[in-house]
Protein backbone atom coordinates (compact mmCIF):
# COMPACT_ATOMS: atom_id res chain seq x y z
CA UNK A 1 0.00 0.00 0.00
CA UNK A 2 1.49 3.47 -0.63
CA UNK A 3 0.63 6.07 2.18
CA UNK A 4 0.60 9.78 3.32
CA UNK A 5 0.71 10.72 6.32
CA UNK A 6 -0.33 14.49 7.33
CA UNK A 7 1.24 16.01 9.92
CA UNK A 8 4.13 16.57 11.92
CA UNK A 9 3.79 16.69 15.57
CA UNK A 10 5.48 13.60 18.10
CA UNK A 11 1.92 12.06 17.42
CA UNK A 12 2.78 11.45 13.37
CA UNK A 13 6.09 10.19 14.56
CA UNK A 14 4.46 7.89 16.35
CA UNK A 15 2.04 6.93 13.98
CA UNK A 16 4.66 6.77 11.25
CA UNK A 17 7.20 4.43 13.29
CA UNK A 18 4.11 2.29 13.74
CA UNK A 19 2.76 2.11 10.16
CA UNK A 20 6.04 2.00 9.16
CA UNK A 21 6.77 -1.90 10.32
CA UNK A 22 3.69 -2.89 8.70
CA UNK A 23 4.71 -5.66 6.12
CA UNK A 24 1.24 -3.84 3.87
CA UNK A 25 3.29 -1.27 3.33
CA UNK A 26 5.11 -0.67 0.16
CA UNK A 27 5.97 3.53 -0.25
CA UNK A 28 5.60 5.57 2.67
CA UNK A 29 5.19 9.25 2.71
CA UNK A 30 5.15 12.08 5.23
CA UNK A 31 4.00 15.68 4.73
CA UNK A 32 5.38 17.75 6.41
CA UNK A 33 6.51 15.42 9.14
CA UNK A 34 9.77 16.37 11.18
CA UNK A 35 13.48 14.74 11.44
CA UNK A 36 11.72 11.72 13.48
CA UNK A 37 8.96 11.11 11.18
CA UNK A 38 11.71 10.89 8.15
CA UNK A 39 13.53 8.35 9.88
CA UNK A 40 10.45 5.85 8.18
CA UNK A 41 8.57 7.93 5.39
CA UNK A 42 9.99 10.10 2.39
CA UNK A 43 9.51 13.98 3.74
CA UNK A 44 7.23 15.80 1.20
CA UNK A 45 6.99 19.97 1.14
CA UNK A 46 3.77 20.10 0.63
CA UNK A 47 1.49 22.85 2.05
CA UNK A 48 -1.35 20.54 3.71
CA UNK A 49 -3.61 24.07 4.36
CA UNK A 50 -3.57 23.80 -0.02
CA UNK A 51 -6.01 20.86 -0.67
CA UNK A 52 -5.34 21.18 -4.42
CA UNK A 53 -1.86 20.25 -3.83
CA UNK A 54 -2.33 17.40 -1.59
CA UNK A 55 -4.91 15.55 -4.23
CA UNK A 56 -2.18 16.29 -6.69
CA UNK A 57 0.33 14.59 -4.67
CA UNK A 58 -1.53 12.27 -4.17
CA UNK A 59 -2.98 11.49 -7.87
CA UNK A 60 0.76 11.41 -9.21
CA UNK A 61 1.65 9.56 -6.47
CA UNK A 62 -0.52 6.28 -6.99
CA UNK A 63 -1.27 6.98 -2.89
CA UNK A 64 -3.88 4.51 -1.99
CA UNK A 65 -4.23 5.87 1.50
CA UNK A 66 -3.90 8.85 3.57
CA UNK A 67 -3.86 9.03 6.89
CA UNK A 68 -4.27 12.66 8.97
CA UNK A 69 -2.52 13.39 12.19
CA UNK A 70 -4.48 16.29 13.38
CA UNK A 71 -7.64 18.05 13.67
CA UNK A 72 -7.40 21.76 11.32
CA UNK A 73 -7.04 19.42 8.13
CA UNK A 74 -10.17 17.40 8.91
CA UNK A 75 -12.04 20.96 10.15
CA UNK A 76 -11.28 22.10 7.00
CA UNK A 77 -12.47 19.38 5.00
CA UNK A 78 -9.05 17.84 3.69
CA UNK A 79 -10.76 13.71 4.04
CA UNK A 80 -13.56 15.11 1.59
CA UNK A 81 -11.37 16.82 -0.86
CA UNK A 82 -9.72 13.49 -1.35
CA UNK A 83 -12.69 10.94 -0.67
CA UNK A 84 -14.23 13.00 -3.73
CA UNK A 85 -10.90 12.38 -5.73
CA UNK A 86 -11.32 8.63 -5.12
CA UNK A 87 -8.67 8.50 -2.66
CA UNK A 88 -8.96 6.13 0.64
CA UNK A 89 -8.56 8.81 3.84
CA UNK A 90 -8.18 7.94 7.86
CA UNK A 91 -10.02 10.61 9.17
CA UNK A 92 -13.70 12.40 9.00
CA UNK A 93 -14.84 14.80 7.11
CA UNK A 94 -15.49 18.28 7.83
CA UNK A 95 -19.29 17.69 8.74
CA UNK A 96 -18.54 15.19 11.28
CA UNK A 97 -14.89 16.92 12.61
CA UNK A 98 -17.45 19.10 13.99
CA UNK A 99 -17.32 17.42 17.14
CA UNK A 100 -14.30 18.81 17.67
CA UNK A 101 -14.88 21.79 15.83
CA UNK A 102 -17.79 23.08 17.48
CA UNK A 103 -18.57 22.47 21.06
CA UNK A 104 -21.95 23.40 20.77
CA UNK A 105 -22.55 20.75 17.68
CA UNK A 106 -21.47 18.17 20.14
CA UNK A 107 -23.63 19.27 23.06
CA UNK A 108 -26.57 19.15 21.12
CA UNK A 109 -26.18 15.66 20.10
CA UNK A 110 -25.74 14.92 23.68
CA UNK A 111 -29.13 16.09 24.70
CA UNK A 112 -30.47 14.40 21.57
CA UNK A 113 -28.84 11.17 22.25
CA UNK A 114 -29.46 11.51 26.22
CA UNK A 115 -25.52 11.54 26.35
CA UNK A 116 -23.74 11.84 29.95
CA UNK A 117 -22.22 15.32 30.22
CA UNK A 118 -22.73 18.44 32.13
CA UNK A 119 -25.35 20.95 31.43
CA UNK A 120 -25.28 23.34 29.46
CA UNK A 121 -26.63 26.38 27.29
CA UNK A 122 -25.50 28.42 24.04
CA UNK A 123 -24.82 31.77 23.61
CA UNK A 124 -24.34 34.76 21.17
CA UNK A 125 -24.13 37.12 23.14
CA UNK A 126 -22.72 38.48 26.62
CA UNK A 127 -25.99 40.01 28.57
CA UNK A 128 -27.47 36.58 28.14
CA UNK A 129 -24.50 34.24 29.41
CA UNK A 130 -23.73 36.47 32.10
CA UNK A 131 -27.21 36.24 33.86
CA UNK A 132 -27.16 32.86 33.37
CA UNK A 133 -23.73 32.37 34.97
CA UNK A 134 -25.46 34.75 37.72
CA UNK A 135 -28.03 32.17 37.75
CA UNK A 136 -26.09 29.07 38.14
CA UNK A 137 -23.49 30.50 40.30
CA UNK A 138 -19.93 29.00 40.75
CA UNK A 139 -17.47 26.71 39.93
CA UNK A 140 -18.82 26.95 36.42
CA UNK A 141 -17.49 26.62 32.60
CA UNK A 142 -16.80 28.91 30.39
CA UNK A 143 -15.70 27.66 26.43
CA UNK A 144 -15.46 29.21 22.95
CA UNK A 145 -17.10 27.23 20.93
CA UNK A 146 -14.61 26.55 18.32
CA UNK A 147 -11.21 25.20 18.01
CA UNK A 148 -9.10 27.33 20.09
CA UNK A 149 -5.78 25.51 19.99
CA UNK A 150 -6.96 24.10 24.19
CA UNK A 151 -6.96 28.02 24.97
CA UNK A 152 -10.54 28.27 25.08
CA UNK A 153 -11.94 26.95 28.33
CA UNK A 154 -11.90 28.56 31.96
CA UNK A 155 -12.89 26.74 34.75
CA UNK A 156 -14.19 29.40 36.89
CA UNK A 157 -13.87 29.10 40.47
CA UNK A 158 -16.09 32.44 41.06
CA UNK A 159 -18.93 34.36 39.14
CA UNK A 160 -15.99 36.76 38.39
CA UNK A 161 -13.69 34.46 37.27
CA UNK A 162 -16.54 33.47 34.34
CA UNK A 163 -17.77 36.58 33.57
CA UNK A 164 -14.37 37.58 32.91
CA UNK A 165 -14.19 34.94 30.48
CA UNK A 166 -17.20 35.79 28.76
CA UNK A 167 -16.12 39.01 27.92
CA UNK A 168 -12.81 37.84 26.88
CA UNK A 169 -14.39 35.06 24.31
CA UNK A 170 -17.06 38.04 23.11
CA UNK A 171 -14.25 40.63 22.94
CA UNK A 172 -12.16 38.60 20.64
CA UNK A 173 -9.58 36.75 22.58
CA UNK A 174 -9.88 33.62 20.15
CA UNK A 175 -11.19 35.51 17.60
CA UNK A 176 -14.39 33.49 15.45
CA UNK A 177 -14.02 30.74 17.88
CA UNK A 178 -15.32 33.25 20.48
CA UNK A 179 -18.21 34.19 18.40
CA UNK A 180 -20.13 31.53 20.52
CA UNK A 181 -19.93 30.22 23.93
CA UNK A 182 -21.22 27.26 25.72
CA UNK A 183 -21.77 27.23 29.49
CA UNK A 184 -21.30 24.45 30.91
CA UNK A 185 -22.18 22.72 34.84
CA UNK A 186 -18.69 22.13 36.18
CA UNK A 187 -17.43 18.53 36.70
CA UNK A 188 -16.07 16.75 39.35
CA UNK A 189 -14.19 13.47 38.97
CA UNK A 190 -10.99 12.41 37.74
CA UNK A 191 -10.35 12.72 33.95
CA UNK A 192 -9.11 10.38 31.04
CA UNK A 193 -9.29 10.15 27.53
CA UNK A 194 -10.56 6.81 25.37
CA UNK A 195 -10.15 5.83 22.28
CA UNK A 196 -11.97 4.28 19.92
CA UNK A 197 -11.89 3.60 15.78
CA UNK A 198 -15.11 3.94 14.05
CA UNK A 199 -16.13 3.14 10.24
CA UNK A 200 -19.41 4.96 10.72
CA UNK A 201 -21.37 1.91 11.80
CA UNK A 202 -19.11 -0.30 13.96
CA UNK A 203 -16.66 1.27 16.73
CA UNK A 204 -13.79 -0.61 18.24
CA UNK A 205 -12.37 0.55 21.50
CA UNK A 206 -8.33 0.91 21.35
CA UNK A 207 -7.06 1.99 24.88
CA UNK A 208 -7.01 4.55 27.66
CA UNK A 209 -4.65 7.40 28.50
CA UNK A 210 -4.53 10.14 30.74
CA UNK A 211 -2.80 13.47 30.10
CA UNK A 212 -0.87 16.14 32.24
CA UNK A 213 -2.32 19.25 30.73
CA UNK A 214 -0.77 21.96 33.12
CA UNK A 215 2.67 23.06 32.51
CA UNK A 216 4.03 22.99 36.25
CA UNK A 217 4.69 19.83 38.57
CA UNK A 218 1.14 19.18 40.79
CA UNK A 219 -0.59 20.04 37.58
CA UNK A 220 0.23 23.99 38.80
CA UNK A 221 0.61 26.71 35.95
CA UNK A 222 -1.47 27.34 32.43
CA UNK A 223 -2.91 24.83 30.31
CA UNK A 224 -0.72 23.34 27.52
CA UNK A 225 -1.17 20.89 24.53
CA UNK A 226 -0.06 17.95 27.18
CA UNK A 227 3.14 17.62 29.07
CA UNK A 228 3.10 13.92 29.38
CA UNK A 229 0.59 10.82 29.23
CA UNK A 230 0.61 7.10 30.51
CA UNK A 231 -1.53 4.50 29.32
CA UNK A 232 -3.83 2.61 30.26
CA UNK A 233 -5.72 5.23 32.93
CA UNK A 234 -6.59 2.94 35.67
CA UNK A 235 -9.64 4.62 36.85
CA UNK A 236 -10.89 3.41 33.59
CA UNK A 237 -12.05 -0.03 34.64
CA UNK A 238 -13.42 -2.80 32.43
CA UNK A 239 -16.65 -1.64 33.32
CA UNK A 240 -15.98 2.15 33.03
CA UNK A 241 -15.01 1.06 29.71
CA UNK A 242 -18.21 -0.95 28.62
CA UNK A 243 -19.88 1.95 29.91
CA UNK A 244 -18.56 4.58 28.14
CA UNK A 245 -19.03 2.38 24.80
CA UNK A 246 -22.81 1.74 25.84
CA UNK A 247 -23.41 4.90 27.03
CA UNK A 248 -21.00 7.70 24.80
CA UNK A 249 -19.53 6.24 22.33
CA UNK A 250 -22.27 4.07 20.17
CA UNK A 251 -25.31 6.71 21.01
CA UNK A 252 -22.85 8.91 19.37
CA UNK A 253 -22.07 7.18 16.45
CA UNK A 254 -25.70 6.66 15.90
CA UNK A 255 -25.96 9.62 16.01
CA UNK A 256 -23.70 11.04 13.46
CA UNK A 257 -25.38 8.29 11.39
CA UNK A 258 -29.00 9.51 11.30
CA UNK A 259 -27.88 13.19 10.83
CA UNK A 260 -26.45 11.99 7.70
CA UNK A 261 -22.58 12.25 8.51
CA UNK A 262 -21.20 8.85 9.55
CA UNK A 263 -18.40 9.52 11.61
CA UNK A 264 -15.13 7.49 10.08
CA UNK A 265 -11.70 7.97 12.06
CA UNK A 266 -10.81 8.00 15.66
CA UNK A 267 -13.19 9.30 18.40
CA UNK A 268 -10.97 10.56 21.30
CA UNK A 269 -13.26 11.30 24.36
CA UNK A 270 -12.28 13.65 27.12
CA UNK A 271 -14.34 12.06 29.92
CA UNK A 272 -14.58 12.86 33.44
CA UNK A 273 -15.45 10.05 35.96
CA UNK A 274 -17.38 11.53 38.48
CA UNK A 275 -19.58 9.66 41.04
CA UNK A 276 -22.31 8.50 38.58
CA UNK A 277 -19.70 7.51 36.32
CA UNK A 278 -18.38 8.46 32.52
CA UNK A 279 -19.49 11.88 31.55
CA UNK A 280 -18.37 13.40 28.21
CA UNK A 281 -16.08 16.68 28.36
CA UNK A 282 -15.47 16.71 24.92
CA UNK A 283 -14.60 14.71 21.39
CA UNK A 284 -11.61 15.16 19.39
CA UNK A 285 -11.56 13.45 16.32
CA UNK A 286 -8.06 12.80 16.25
CA UNK A 287 -5.12 11.48 18.38
CA UNK A 288 -4.17 12.52 21.36
CA UNK A 289 -0.56 14.46 21.53
CA UNK A 290 1.50 12.67 23.39
CA UNK A 291 -1.53 10.52 24.17
CA UNK A 292 -0.78 8.98 21.10
CA UNK A 293 3.08 7.85 21.48
CA UNK A 294 2.31 6.32 24.64
CA UNK A 295 -0.70 4.23 22.98
CA UNK A 296 1.39 3.48 20.02
CA UNK A 297 4.35 1.75 22.44
CA UNK A 298 1.23 -0.72 23.90
CA UNK A 299 -0.08 -1.82 20.32
CA UNK A 300 0.98 -4.89 19.07
CA UNK A 301 -1.20 -5.28 16.31
CA UNK A 302 -0.18 -3.97 12.61
CA UNK A 303 -1.48 -0.41 12.71
CA UNK A 304 -2.03 -0.19 9.03
CA UNK A 305 -5.01 -2.54 8.39
CA UNK A 306 -7.07 -0.85 11.10
CA UNK A 307 -6.47 2.54 10.09
CA UNK A 308 -7.65 1.64 6.91
CA UNK A 309 -10.39 -0.68 7.95
CA UNK A 310 -11.64 2.67 9.33
CA UNK A 311 -11.53 3.95 6.06
CA UNK A 312 -13.23 0.91 3.94
CA UNK A 313 -16.37 0.25 6.38
CA UNK A 314 -14.83 -3.22 7.59
CA UNK A 315 -13.61 -2.50 11.41
CA UNK A 316 -16.12 -5.39 12.28
CA UNK A 317 -13.07 -7.73 10.47
CA UNK A 318 -10.38 -6.50 12.57
CA UNK A 319 -9.26 -7.01 16.32
CA UNK A 320 -6.77 -5.00 18.07
CA UNK A 321 -4.04 -6.23 20.50
CA UNK A 322 -2.36 -4.27 23.17
CA UNK A 323 0.71 -5.36 25.68
CA UNK A 324 -0.32 -5.27 29.39
CA UNK A 325 2.63 -2.93 30.20
CA UNK A 326 2.23 0.18 30.52
CA UNK A 327 3.74 3.43 28.38
CA UNK A 328 4.76 6.40 29.48
CA UNK A 329 5.95 9.46 27.80
CA UNK A 330 7.44 12.88 29.41
CA UNK A 331 7.09 15.83 26.79
CA UNK A 332 10.43 18.13 26.79
CA UNK A 333 9.36 21.31 26.21
CA UNK A 334 11.55 24.86 25.25
CA UNK A 335 11.52 27.41 28.20
CA UNK A 336 8.90 29.28 28.79
CA UNK A 337 6.55 27.22 26.67
CA UNK A 338 3.22 27.66 26.96
CA UNK A 339 4.53 31.39 26.75
CA UNK A 340 6.87 32.71 24.01
CA UNK A 341 10.18 30.48 23.80
CA UNK A 342 13.78 31.28 21.40
CA UNK A 343 13.51 29.31 18.59
CA UNK A 344 16.15 27.11 16.72
CA UNK A 345 18.26 26.27 20.25
CA UNK A 346 20.31 23.02 19.70
CA UNK A 347 19.69 19.71 20.94
CA UNK A 348 23.34 18.30 21.01
CA UNK A 349 22.53 14.72 22.00
CA UNK A 350 19.72 11.65 22.00
CA UNK A 351 19.82 8.46 23.26
CA UNK A 352 19.31 5.57 21.15
CA UNK A 353 16.10 3.86 21.24
CA UNK A 354 16.04 0.65 22.54
CA UNK A 355 13.08 -2.01 23.48
CA UNK A 356 10.68 -0.08 25.19
CA UNK A 357 12.24 2.86 25.07
CA UNK A 358 12.27 5.56 22.01
CA UNK A 359 12.30 9.00 21.67
CA UNK A 360 9.68 10.61 19.51
CA UNK A 361 10.08 13.99 18.06
CA UNK A 362 7.61 16.91 18.21
CA UNK A 363 8.66 20.27 17.44
CA UNK A 364 12.62 19.40 15.94
CA UNK A 365 13.95 20.50 12.95
CA UNK A 366 17.67 20.64 10.95
CA UNK A 367 19.89 23.64 10.66
CA UNK A 368 22.99 23.14 8.96
CA UNK A 369 22.83 19.63 9.54
CA UNK A 370 22.30 20.35 13.48
CA UNK A 371 18.91 19.63 14.72
CA UNK A 372 17.23 22.38 16.63
CA UNK A 373 14.07 22.79 18.74
CA UNK A 374 11.51 24.59 16.26
CA UNK A 375 8.19 24.24 18.34
CA UNK A 376 7.03 24.79 22.19
CA UNK A 377 6.79 21.06 22.66
CA UNK A 378 9.79 19.48 21.33
CA UNK A 379 10.67 15.87 22.35
CA UNK A 380 8.71 13.03 24.07
CA UNK A 381 10.45 10.46 25.82
CA UNK A 382 8.39 7.26 26.09
CA UNK A 383 9.04 4.20 28.06
CA UNK A 384 7.16 0.88 28.49
CA UNK A 385 7.41 -0.94 31.97
CA UNK A 386 5.82 -3.80 34.12
CA UNK A 387 3.97 -0.87 36.26
CA UNK A 388 3.40 2.68 35.49
CA UNK A 389 6.12 3.68 38.06
CA UNK A 390 8.62 1.29 36.17
CA UNK A 391 7.60 3.41 32.85
CA UNK A 392 8.52 6.35 34.82
CA UNK A 393 11.60 5.48 36.06
CA UNK A 394 12.84 4.43 32.52
CA UNK A 395 11.54 7.24 30.61
CA UNK A 396 13.05 10.03 33.33
CA UNK A 397 16.36 7.99 32.67
CA UNK A 398 15.99 8.34 29.15
CA UNK A 399 15.40 12.29 29.72
CA UNK A 400 18.21 12.84 31.45
CA UNK A 401 20.34 11.97 28.44
CA UNK A 402 18.84 14.38 26.31
CA UNK A 403 21.32 17.16 25.62
CA UNK A 404 19.34 20.42 25.18
CA UNK A 405 20.05 23.23 27.76
CA UNK A 406 16.89 24.96 26.10
CA UNK A 407 14.63 22.25 27.38
CA UNK A 408 12.49 21.21 30.16
CA UNK A 409 9.99 19.11 31.60
CA UNK A 410 8.01 18.00 34.49
CA UNK A 411 8.90 15.37 37.09
CA UNK A 412 6.14 13.93 38.08
CA UNK A 413 4.24 12.32 34.91
CA UNK A 414 1.96 9.71 35.89
CA UNK A 415 1.60 11.20 39.50
CA UNK A 416 -1.91 9.58 39.98
CA UNK A 417 -1.23 6.15 38.78
CA UNK A 418 2.54 5.51 41.03
CA UNK A 419 0.56 7.13 43.78
CA UNK A 420 -2.17 4.12 43.15
CA UNK A 421 0.97 1.55 43.01
CA UNK A 422 2.49 2.47 46.44
P1 LIG B 1 -11.45 20.98 26.86
O1 LIG B 1 -10.69 21.93 25.96
O2 LIG B 1 -12.93 20.96 26.61
O3 LIG B 1 -10.79 19.65 26.94
O4 LIG B 1 -11.27 21.54 28.34
C1 LIG B 1 -9.98 21.72 28.88
C2 LIG B 1 -9.96 21.23 30.28
O5 LIG B 1 -10.91 21.96 31.07
C3 LIG B 1 -10.40 19.79 30.45
O6 LIG B 1 -9.35 18.91 30.21
C4 LIG B 1 -10.85 19.78 31.89
O7 LIG B 1 -9.73 19.68 32.75
C5 LIG B 1 -11.46 21.13 32.05
N1 LIG B 1 -12.92 21.05 31.87
C6 LIG B 1 -13.61 21.19 30.71
N2 LIG B 1 -14.94 21.06 30.91
C7 LIG B 1 -15.10 20.83 32.23
C8 LIG B 1 -16.25 20.62 33.08
N3 LIG B 1 -17.51 20.63 32.60
N4 LIG B 1 -16.01 20.41 34.39
C9 LIG B 1 -14.77 20.43 34.91
N5 LIG B 1 -13.66 20.62 34.17
C10 LIG B 1 -13.81 20.82 32.85
N1 LIG C 1 -3.19 15.97 24.70
C1 LIG C 1 -4.46 16.51 24.44
C2 LIG C 1 -4.80 16.63 23.04
O1 LIG C 1 -4.20 16.07 22.14
O2 LIG C 1 -5.79 17.31 22.74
Amino acid sequence: MRVLLIGSGGREHALAWKLAQSPLMTEFYAAPGNPGVAEHATLVALDIDNHDAVVAFCKDNAIDFVVVGPEAPLVAGIADRLRAAGISVFGPSAAAAQLEGSKGFTKDICARYNIPTGAYQRFNNAPKAKAYVRAQGAPIVVKADGLAAGKGVTVAMTIDEALAAIDDCFQGAFGKAGAEVVIEAYLDGEEASFFCLCDGKHALALATAQDHKRVGDGDTGPNTGGMGAYSPAPVMTPDMVERTMKEIIEPTMRGMAESGHPFSGVFFAGLMITAKGPELIEYNVRFGDPECQALMMRLKSDLLPLLYACAKGTLDQVTAEWSDDPALTVVMASKGYPGSYAKNTPITALPADSEGEKVFHAGTGLKDGTLVATGGRVLNITATGKTVSEAKERAYALAGKVKWDNGFYRNDIGWRAVEREE
